[in-house]
């Protein structure tokens, strides 16, 4: 079967989801392609934090009904060490800013219902996808569904399918400039059914390794460890778990976690990586295809939105007004952002994890620039500013 399209998107994650809305909010057509179904999109998690500017994003395209409904909005963190907790006061040092926790597989809920409600193509469960022809003016996408082999041609290729997808390692190798750093040490994630332990999400260093509380509902929390990332998951208990979370955690003033029972934990590695450029031809990478943060930013999913709303702007340049410029800059302009919230999410991760090859020099470190983010308005600022979001022109 041939079909044929502005843009083929490859993957429906939250960048390949927003890129079709986005663009179909300026009357350009696109095909998302997507190797899984969509309950086991709508039930994978992952991500949490929704900087100010995704929200506002969602706001001005009216996908913001169940988030505004459902979403909680903070206005601070705290970063607790040496059994004292420490509030960020996120908003009052960015002129009212926040963000919100509304967790990654109900915002993308609300975009595939959005985008098949008006009409769009999602194919889920494709298989065997190709790139062909990505430097000429009508690249193909060679895929196969239900055992039918398929082609769809179009003027653009948006590579959208997360870091393991097809799109990058499509790229020449000789245009492949890898930046990349692999961390000693993962998250162990859990969700829990229990009321929340605190107001406002955790950062904790300790001696034991960081923790981190965070919330997804008034009965369902969410809580990652340090731990190390080659790890099984079978051998953690939950006893385990969370006698680590509450050592971890442990305060002057006997602070204690709010327990329930278990119902997910994975292990999940960390890693920051970029390619650059983040295009080749007609081939235009955005989110985890092109760049990887380590979460302790809660950067990820963020960042992929931004991808692709420098992207689908750049598109309406080039259909409506024959400007191409900002296509020929997308990669420029993403990288920018990029990697400010690379050097953002390697900075929190560096001060509050345990290095297993340093226990004496670093920890020392550490503890001096946990004291002066806390104690200095500059510098808890500069925290700020880069946890809600920087502007989207950036
Ligand atoms: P993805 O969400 O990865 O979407 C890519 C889509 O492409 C997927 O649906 C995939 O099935 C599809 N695909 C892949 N290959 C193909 C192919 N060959 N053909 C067709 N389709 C394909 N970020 C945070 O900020 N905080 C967190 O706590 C956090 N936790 C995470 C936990 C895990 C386990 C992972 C993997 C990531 C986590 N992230 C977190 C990162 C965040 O979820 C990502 O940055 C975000 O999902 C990026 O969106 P994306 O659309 O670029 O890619
Ligand atoms: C969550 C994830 C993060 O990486 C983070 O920094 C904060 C919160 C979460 O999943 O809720």
């Amino acid at each position: 079967m041939n079909m044929r399209t502005r843009v083929g998107i490859i993957g429906a994650g939250p960048a390949g989801l927003m890129l079709s809305l986005l663009l179909s909010r300026e009357g350009i057509d696109s095909i998302i392609l997507e190797r899984r179904d969509r309950e086991e999109i709508e039930a994978t998690i992952r991500a949490g934090v929704l900087e100010q500017g995704t929200v506002d994003l969602m706001t001005e395209m009216g996908l913001d009904e169940r988030m505004k409904r459902e979403g909680l909005v903070h206005h601070g963190i705290e970063l607790r060490f040496d059994g004292e907790g420490h509030r960020i006061h996120l908003s009052e040092l960015t002129n009212g800013r926040a963000f919100t926790v509304y967790p990654q597989h109900e915002v993308l809920k609300d975009l595939i219902a959005a985008r098949l409600n008006e009409g769009g193509q999602i194919l889920f469960n494709v298989k065997d996808v190709q790139l062909a022809d990505i430097s000429s003016s009508q690249p193909r996408i060679h895929f196969s569904r239900e055992h039918e082999q398929s082609e769809l041609q179009c003027d653009f290729i948006a590579g959208c399918d997360g870091f393991h997808g097809v799109s990058r390692p499509s790229l020449p190798e000789a245009e492949q400039h890898v930046f990349t750093r692999t961390y000693p040490f993962g998250w162990l994630g859990i969700l829990m059914q229990a009321p929340p332990s605190a107001d406002e999400l955790i950062y904790a260093y300790s001696e034991r390794g960081f923790a981190l509380i965070s919330t997804r509902s008034p009965d369902l929390q969410r809580m990652y460890i340090q731990c190390d990332p080659d790890d099984d998951i079978a051998n953690w208990s939950d006893e385990m778990i969370l006698e680590e979370l509450q050592a971890r955690l442990a305060t002057t003033n006997n602070w204690q976690l709010r327990v329930g029972p278990i119902t997910q934990k994975s292990i999940l590695a960390m890693r920051s990586f970029v390619i650059e450029p983040m295009q080749y031809g007609r081939l235009f990478l955005a989110g985890d295809a092109a760049h990887i943060v380590p979460p302790t930013g809660a950067k990820g999913l963020n960042l992929a939105v931004a991808d692709v709303r420098h992207l689908a702007h750049a598109l309406k340049m080039s259909y409506t007004q024959n400007r191409a410029e900002l296509l020929e800059a997308y990669s420029t302009t993403c990288l920018r952002r990029v990697w400010r919230a690379e050097h953002f999410s390697w900075w929190m991760t560096s001060m509050l994890h345990r290095f297993p090859d340093d226990d004496t020099f670093y920890p020392r470190l550490q503890r001096a620039q946990l004291e002066y983010t806390v104690r200095s308005r500059a510098a808890a600022t500069s925290l700020a500013e880069n946890y809600v979001g920087l502007p989207f022109t950036w």
